[in-house]
C-alpha cells in the first residue's frame, strides 16, 4: 500500500478483530441497517460518536459538523434527519455538544478563521439570545461552558421545529429528542434534560431546561 499504509494496516487488524469477536458480523451488517439513534455532534476528533456510547457499526446513524449546529437551511443536515426519521425510523435524535468546543470558543471570542466564521455565526445568535444571562458570568470559562450548554438546547429545538420532525409527531411516529453534553477531560456525557416526545411538549420542556440552566450560576 503506497499511501497511508498505517491506516490500511489498522483497518485489517480491526476487521479481523471484529470478525473474530463476532463471526459473520460484516455479512449481516451489509444486508441491513436498523439504527435506533441519530447522533448529531461536533466534528471535533476528540468526540467520536460510536465509541462514546459504546455502539457498534450499524447501531448509530451519525451527522457531524463544526459545533453541532442544526440550521434550517442546511440541506445536508436536513437530509440526514429526513432519511433517519422517515426511512430508517430512528426512535431517538440526540444532539451532543461538548465542553471545550473550538467552534463555540471562536464564536465567543470573535476569532477570525475565514469561511467558517459564517457557520459559527449561528452560535453568535444563541449568544445574543441569552446575553443577559451569559454576561452575568465573570469567569470566561464558566461563561463559555454555559453558552455551549445553551447552544445544544437551542439546536435540539431547531430539530424539533423542522417540518420532518413535526410531521413525524403529527402522524404518531415514536420519536424522542435529546440534548447531551460531553466532557473532554473525563469522557463523561451529561443529559441536559430536554427529552421531547411531541410537538406540544417542545416549548414547555425547552423553557424548563433553559430556566434550570440559567438559575444555576456555577
Ligand atoms: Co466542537
Amino acid at each position: 500500500m503506497k499511501f497511508l499504509p498505517n491506516l490500511f494496516s489498522n483497518n485489517v487488524q480491526w476487521a479481523k478483530q471484529v470478525e473474530t469477536d463476532e463471526p459473520g458480523f460484516f455479512k449481516t451488517l451489509s444486508e441491513q441497517q436498523t439504527p435506533e439513534y441519530l447522533w448529531i455532534g461536533c466534528a471535533d476528533s476528540r468526540v467520536p460518536a460510536n465509541e462514546i456510547v459504546g455502539l457498534k457499526p450499524g447501531e448509530l446513524f451519525v451527522h457531524r459538523n463544526i459545533a453541532n449546529c442544526v440550521v434550517h437551511t442546511d440541506l445536508n443536515c436536513l437530509s440526514v434527519i429526513q432519511y433517519a426519521v422517515e426511512v430508517l425510523k430512528v426512535k431517538h435524535i440526540i444532539v451532543t455538544g461538548h465542553y471545550g468546543c473550538g467552534g463555540v470558543m471562536s464564536s465567543m471570542n470573535n476569532a477570525k478563521f475565514g469561511l467558517v466564521d459564517n457557520w459559527l455565526r449561528h452560535i453568535k445568535d444563541v449568544q445574543h439570545k441569552h446575553h443577559v444571562h451569559l454576561n452575568a458570568f465573570s469567569d470566561p470559562v464558566q461563561k463559555l461552558d454555559r453558552l455551549t450548554e445553551l447552544h445544544v438546547i437551542e439546536q435540539v429545538m431547531n430539530v424539533a421545529n423542522t417540518s420532518i420532525v413535526q410531521d413525524a409527531w403529527a402522524r404518531g411516529q415514536d420519536l424522542q429528542l435529546h440534548s447531551w453534553i460531553y466532557r473532554l477531560d473525563d469522557g463523561m456525557l451529561r443529559d441536559l434534560d430536554t427529552c421531547i416526545t411531541s410537538a406540544e411538549e417542545a416549548t414547555p420542556i425547552y423553557l424548563a431546561a433553559i430556566k434550570k440552566l440559567t438559575s444555576d450560576m456555577t
